[in-house]
């Protein structure tokens, strides 16, 4: 039987890695010098995270590491997209900073390295310093300049081996699920802090972009967003401005200040709420990248809701369509239609998935085995979208899958499984899944397409 997916369409050297981040797998939150981070406050808050989990052991990746570098080897993948825990390098947010920290992702790069997996470095993938969170977080200025002076530090320590770094892990959820949706840290609900948020996370991007290059000449930066595509759930005119709006919110706010179009007019006269620009700013934002990532689950399908919570548009659940074990709707052409807009609409010249994947209720069977056919029909069907959109011409240089490990889904904490590698969270023992050797295959059967 041919591969379903068009695998020679894949450039030979194309990256194929896993994902993960730093608080959603490490644990050891109070060790070797680390504070809190709005993560350890929010999911230690009564009600915010289901079953009321917590990253405090994770996947104990911070004392597995070796262990799970092997699984990358076993998988046969080339690269690793891992994050740095700001909180474990400048514990207050600003101020001092911990050697011990910085020697635990020194230790991480070479073993990376050693293993031949080039590591992809994110500098803040939502574990915002507490200490910073007391004195306004991301709603004021200064936590931008931070996010720089800690990018800074880490480039200085790790730039000499490590080339590949984005600066923010979806900033979206950050600055609209975190404060004005309430569902992540810091858990706010409030518009004027969202939108000051948002902004204040792209002008760190921007801050951060121009610190690491200082500190580390050579490194290749970009950023990681993530997107929806949004079709209006009728032909009413209602309905299609909704849609205009939900892309203005979920995909516009976020790539055109990036690319350089400044904040989109008509979401800034939606929200009403004045940004806090200074002269310059914008230039910062629009700082030349070497890449753009892009994060990709879900399509969204939308209706006008007049009365509803900015952008007053509200997410119709359409009959009968597949979804994965987070009730999110399955839509390969989503991948490959959002690949085309960064490509056509926004220039990009360099894309990698950095972000793609599935929960499913996944059971450890009496042979050992996980048995996944449902995660593994997703990763197939969005690699051959991923392929099609290379042959319309998207300079698409890698994918990482979400993710390497079963790890801590924020506020769905551990029930939601999204690993091509099973974590038995009692022993944590690890097993590789079905759809893990089927990546595992994917990636060998590309080389052997690929070769000579
Ligand atoms: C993304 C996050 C990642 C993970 C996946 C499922 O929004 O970046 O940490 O939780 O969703």
């Amino acid at each position: 039987m041919s591969d379903p997916i068009d695998l020679a369409a894949f450039p030979r050297d194309f990256a194929w890695g896993t994902a993960t981040s730093a608080y959603q797998i490490e644990g050891a939150v109070a060790e070797d010098g680390r504070k809190p981070s709005i993560w350890d406050t929010f999911s230690h808050t009564p009600g915010k995270v289901d079953n009321g989990d917590h990253g405090d052991r994770a996947c104990d990746h911070y004392h597995r590491w070796p262990e799970d570098i092997a699984l990358m080897r076993a998988l046969g993948t080339d690269t690793y997209r891992m994050s740095v825990a700001w909180p474990r390098i400048v514990p207050d947010g600003d101020g001092p900073v911990n050697t011990a920290g910085l020697d635990f992702y020194d230790r991480v790069v070479d073993g990376l390295l050693d293993a031949g997996i080039t590591p992809s470095v994110t500098l803040y993938h939502w574990d915002l310093p507490q200490a910073l969170q007391d004195r306004g977080g991301w709603t004021v200025r200064d936590t931008a300049e931070h996010l720089a002076a800690y990018a800074s530090v880490v480039a200085d320590r790790l730039g000499d081996r490590v080339t590949h770094w984005a600066t923010l892990n979806e900033p979206l959820c950050s600055g609209w699920i975190g404060h004005l949706e309430g569902r992540m840290a810091p858990g706010l609900t409030d518009l004027t802090a969202a939108v000051r948020a948002s902004y204040h996370l792209l002008l760190a991007h921007g801050l951060a972009t121009a610190a690491v290059r200082a500190a580390a000449p050579g490194a290749r930066i970009g950023l990681v967003t993530n997107h929806s595509t949004v079709e209006p759930a009728s032909s009413r005119p209602e309905d299609i401005a909704a849609a205009v709006r939900m892309d203005g919110h979920t995909n516009r706010w976020w790539l055109d200040p990036v690319h350089g179009r400044g904040f989109p007019a008509d979401m800034r006269e939606l929200y009403g709420v004045e940004l806090p620009e200074r002269p310059g700013d914008l230039g910062t934002i629009a700082a030349p990248l070497d890449w753009h990532g892009l994060n990709y689950y879900f399509p969204a399908t939308v209706a006008d809701d007049p009365h509803g919570p900015v952008p007053h548009a509200r997410e119709v659940r359409l009959p009968g369509v597949p979804r994965t074990g987070m009730d999110w709707q399955i839509d390969a052409g989503g991948i490959e239609a959002l690949l085309m807009r960064l490509t056509d609409d926004y220039g990009v010249r360099r894309l990698y998935v950095t972000e793609n994947g599935s929960a499913f209720p996944d059971t450890v069977g009496p042979d050992g085995a996980v048995d996944d056919p449902e995660r593994t029909r997703y990763l197939e069907e969005h690699l051959a979208a991923c392929a099609r959109a290379i042959r319309k011409g998207a300079p698409l240089a890698g994918y990482y899958a979400w993710s390497l490990l079963d790890n801590f889904e924020w506020a769905y904490g551990y029930d939601k499984r999204f690993g091509l590698v099973h974590v038995d969270y009692a022993t944590q023992t690890r097993t590789i899944k079905a759809s893990g050797h089927r990546y595992a295959d994917i990636i060998r059967a590309h080389r052997l397409a690929t070769a000579g």
